[in-house]
């Protein structure tokens, strides 16, 4: 049984998640709630295990339906271990990038049909879904030149994040209530505030 809540946050390389999740955890804790933030893929031995080999810039011949399975197998690991004795605990649980961005990144970046995704993938999280997901919108260019171009994903040509752009805004419009997209090219202040006012509405102002 799940009590907790789950909360995801999405977007491209340099669309400055890392620093709105430190602000909304920052949020929610102040507030007194028990909040635990983790990083996909990674966040425990064995996947920060895998995510070592999936971003390994050496590793060029991986074929994406492997490169799939690797990620879903760090996210079966982590959904197992930590995530849901968390959400069993209560716990807000804060974590940047879950399915979506498979579905955003091996679906329309590899184009695997995201009807095989979405088999493979409810294998590794079963029934769990994020209560809420944050879409950090920002232009492809201007997100590499701040989050460089050091891993294997990173360095996958402009069309290929271009196309997982695209991605994450396709499907947002397809769950509106549950993927809220923000334009991350406007100043951190302005889209913190943003993730604030989204999440007093579910945690109280
Ligand atoms: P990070 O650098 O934001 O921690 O994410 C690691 C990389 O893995 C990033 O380029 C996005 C990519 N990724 C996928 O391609 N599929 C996935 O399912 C996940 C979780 C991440």
């Amino acid at each position: 049984m799940k009590r907790g809540y789950f909360i995801t946050f999405e977007g491209a390389e340099g669309s400055g998640k890392s620093t709105q999740i430190r602000n909304a955890v920052a949020f929610l804790k102040k507030k007194g709630y028990s909040v635990m933030m983790l990083r996909e893929p990674g966040g425990t031995r064995v996947s920060e295990r895998i995510r070592r080999i999936l971003l390994d810039k050496n590793l060029k011949e991986m074929a994406p339906v492997t490169e799939l399975l690797l990620y879903l197998a760090a996210r079966a690991q982590i959904v197992r271990e930590t995530i849901l004795p968390a959400l069993k605990k209560g716990k807000v649980v804060v974590c940047d990038r879950f399915e979506d961005s498979t579905r955003a990144y091996q679906g329309f970046g590899r184009r695997i049909p995201l009807a095989a995704i979405q088999r493979a993938s409810k294998l590794a999280r079963g029934t769990l879904k994020p209560d809420l997901t944050f879409v950090l919108d920002i232009d492809i260019a201007k997100g590499l030149r701040r989050g460089g171009r050091h891993d294997r994903i990173e360095r996958e040509a402009l069309s290929f994040h271009e196309r997982v752009r695209k991605g994450f805004l396709t499907l947002a419009k397809k769950e509106p209530r549950r993927m809220i997209v923000l334009d991350a090219g406007k100043p951190a202040a302005w889209v913190s505030q943003k993730v604030r006012e989204r999440l007093a509405r579910v945690f109280g102002p």
